[in-house]
């Protein structure tokens, strides 16, 4: 199995049960702070969210931005996502099933945004290359993930290839994909067991940079 497909099976069997952990939505929460603090939207952006999984970044980013395309490769954790959407009366998200680089939507944004997704991905470099393709000069990304781990962090390891990044790998991938402006915050910090059952503080980095208007 590949790790594209890996990863759908992962999440589309974890879905139902995604939002039953409350150290995911405080997650969310901490993220989407640190997110929006740092980006300052006006409200006018357009953007795209990739691995939105079941929204618990997207619920609060939305109401800050003008439209969010959601974009997910798990129809499950998109099913979880649609209903929340309707629930909480979110109209300015659009839903799209996909995987990124391969099925990044034709059209470029103002925003490009995502948490917890990056260590799914095999070629993170090329992806960011993708990334600029697809945001307005001007335009910025915000990229939350774990900093470098000792691989402790994840109990099931099918889908994960990345333990994390370590900032200045991350930082120069950014440069090298053309953005400017790179800055990191740590954007959260979760403490949780280890797979050796000790429990650990796992810093999450937020990175934000800018695409250059010419
Ligand atoms: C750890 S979850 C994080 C979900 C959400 N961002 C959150 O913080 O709760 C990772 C998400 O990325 C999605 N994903 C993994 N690889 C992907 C890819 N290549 N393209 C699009 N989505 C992907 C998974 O389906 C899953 O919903």
């Amino acid at each position: 199995m590949d790790n594209k497909q890996a990863n759908v099976e992962r999440f589309n069997a974890k879905a139902t049960e995604w939002d039953d952990d409350p150290g995911r939505a405080h997650m969310g929460q901490g993220v989407a702070h640190a997110m929006l603090a740092a980006l300052q939207p006006t409200g006018r952006e357009t953007a795209l969210e990739f691995g939105a999984g079941t929204g618990l970044l997207t619920r609060l980013m939305a109401p800050r931005l003008a439209r969010v395309t959601a974009l997910d490769s798990s129809s499950g954790m998109l099913g979880v996502l649609r209903r929340k959407c309707a629930d909480l009366h979110l109209a300015n998200v659009d839903v799209v099933e996909g995987s990124v680089p391969e099925q990044l939507p034709d059209q470029r944004f103002d925003l490009v945004y995502s948490s917890m997704t990056l260590h799914h991905v095999e070629d993170v470099p090329g992806l960011l290359r993708a990334l600029a393709r697809h945001v307005n000069p001007g335009g910025r990304v915000a990229l939350a993930d774990l900093d470098a781990e000792d691989g402790s962090f994840h109990r099931e390891v099918q889908g994960v290839v990345h333990h994390g990044f370590a900032r200045e790998v991350m930082g120069g991938w950014l440069r090298d994909a053309g953005f400017g402006d790179v800055a990191f915050s740590t954007a959260w910090t979760m403490r949780r067991e280890g797979t050796d059952g000790a429990a650990r503080d796992y810093p999450i980095f937020l990175a934000v940079a800018r695409k250059p208007e010419h």
